[in-house]
């Protein structure tokens, strides 16, 4: 029998309270897992930015990415560590880079989801390029704004084709709207996205791996009371469906680490926003559920590591295609994409893994989240964000509806891994 370490590496920005709890979770698990032939431990580093040679080895089985999506030198590094040094790393870097959110909606119209109606309009306004005049008077066409308006029908939402949190989203109720938001939308690239309104709910679904949290969203408060806290507020079937609609779209892009945001009306689901991977980890703006997430985290992120988890460099959506194709009803369509989801994602050998390795994970995260590290690292965060008069107040809030968790959830365990 070999002993044996497997690295878990943090890719860090500003990040502050889920690092603290991650890593002191970590550390309590006190990990020391037969794996095949070997007896594995866990450890784990945060990752930090230098020069690179190419070829200089890394020590990381697996990488927690918070950087890939806006900071060039970690994304390289971890793109090379994945081809060169067979690191695994949630999330795939080049479907990160290259699958806007536009593309998002495109895939998930070609699976048959109901994505609501969506175009695309050319940009107001250019940067100087040098053939851009005459490609511009050669073929773009004259285009009437307020034909566009009528023939997808007010409301709708105009949006970054890229997403970018809520920065450029207007609600478009009439032609002088649509124009106004036009003019001002400048060399950006926008959507126009058919309204889902009214709506029975909301939801965001925030998955880890084959792991899901649905939480009740309400886009109009104030950022700290926006997840909602009540838990089985949908119907079975319901939950069921979201499900299997993050694990479609997480699996199709190689996203471990995802939030969808999905619209139900007179019963049937509408993804509205779905490329947001990696999405806020805070304890200000998940609070309740921030438990859950650091759980699921370390889950995944151990499974990974200490299996020796390979990643899946290309997209490979020909099998999504095939069904996409076949004359089966959506419903069935859509079991059958899920059911690809569930293997790429390994779900029973997950489960498995963490029912017969990880069963101390609950007893310990009840206790952590009730102990002063939990206390202070939300203390941390407030006080990076708030107002110095503030910070107690809300500090006590958020430390509350933690409190809240454990009462509620926290003491009886996660059903899926007893
Ligand atoms: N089709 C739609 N129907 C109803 N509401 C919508 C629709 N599109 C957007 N919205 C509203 O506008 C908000 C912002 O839009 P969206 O979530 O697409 O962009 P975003 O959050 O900025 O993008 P990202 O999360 O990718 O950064 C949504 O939370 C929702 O309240
Ligand atoms: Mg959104």
């Amino acid at each position: 029998m070999a002993k044996r370490t497997a690295h878990i590496g943090l890719s860090l920005g500003a990040d502050i309270c889920w690092p603290i709890c991650y890593e002191g979770l970590l550390d309590q698990l006190a990990l020391d897992i037969k794996q095949g032939r070997d007896q594995v431990d866990v450890n784990c580093e945060r990752v930090t930015i230098e020069p690179f040679n190419l070829e200089q080895p890394v020590k990381y089985d697996v990488v927690i990415d918070r950087l890939t999506h806006w900071y060039g030198v970690s994304r390289e590094w971890i793109k090379k560590a994945i081809v060169l040094n067979d690191l695994y790393v949630y999330n795939n870097p080049w479907s990160l880079q290259s699958n806007e959110k536009h593309t998002s909606y495109a895939a998930m119209l070609r699976l048959g989801l109901s994505v609501p109606e969506t175009w695309m309009l050319p940009p107001k306004a250019y940067e100087n390029q040098d053939d851009l005049e005459v490609t511009l008077q050669k073929y773009a066409r004259m285009f009437s704004l307020d034909e566009i308006g009528d023939r997808i029908g007010y409301p709708f939402f105009m949006k970054p084709y890229h997403g970018g949190g809520w920065k450029g989203v207007s609600k478009i109720d009439n032609a002088g709207d649509l124009h106004k938001a036009y003019n001002e939308s400048g060399t950006e690239l926008m959507n126009l996205q058919k309204a889902v309104l009214p709506h029975e709910h909301f939801v965001r679904c925030v998955g880890l791996g084959p792991q899901f949290r649905i939480v009740n969203y309400d886009p109009g408060a104030p950022l700290h009371d926006r997840y909602r806290m009540e838990q089985g507020f949908l119907s079975a079937e319901h939950e069921e469906e979201l499900i299997d609609i993050g694990l479609t779209i997480n699996s199709f892009f190689g996203w471990d680490f995802n939030s969808a945001e999905s619209l139900l009306q007179d019963g049937t689901w509408h993804p509205i926003d779905f490329a947001n991977a990696c999405p806020d980890s805070q304890v200000t703006s998940l609070h309740y559920h921030f438990p859950w997430l650091i759980k699921a985290n370390l889950r995944w992120s151990i499974f990974c590591a200490v299996t020796d988890r390979k990643m899946r460099k290309n997209m490979d959506w020909d099998p999504f295609i095939k069904i996409a194709d076949s004359d089966r009803s959506q419903a069935e369509k859509l079991k059958a994409y899920a059911a690809i989801g569930n293997k790429r994602f390994e779900t029973e050998k997950f489960r498995e893994f963490c029912r017969k390795n990880l069963g101390h994970l609950d007893e310990l995260a009840y206790d952590f989240f009730g102990s002063d590290i939990m206390r202070d690292a939300i203390h941390q965060k407030v006080s990076s964000l708030f107002p110095a008069h503030e910070i107690d107040e809300f500090t006590e809030l958020f430390w509350t509806r933690i409190q809240d968790w454990r009462e509620r959830e926290g003491q009886h365990g996660d059903k899926d891994f007893q």
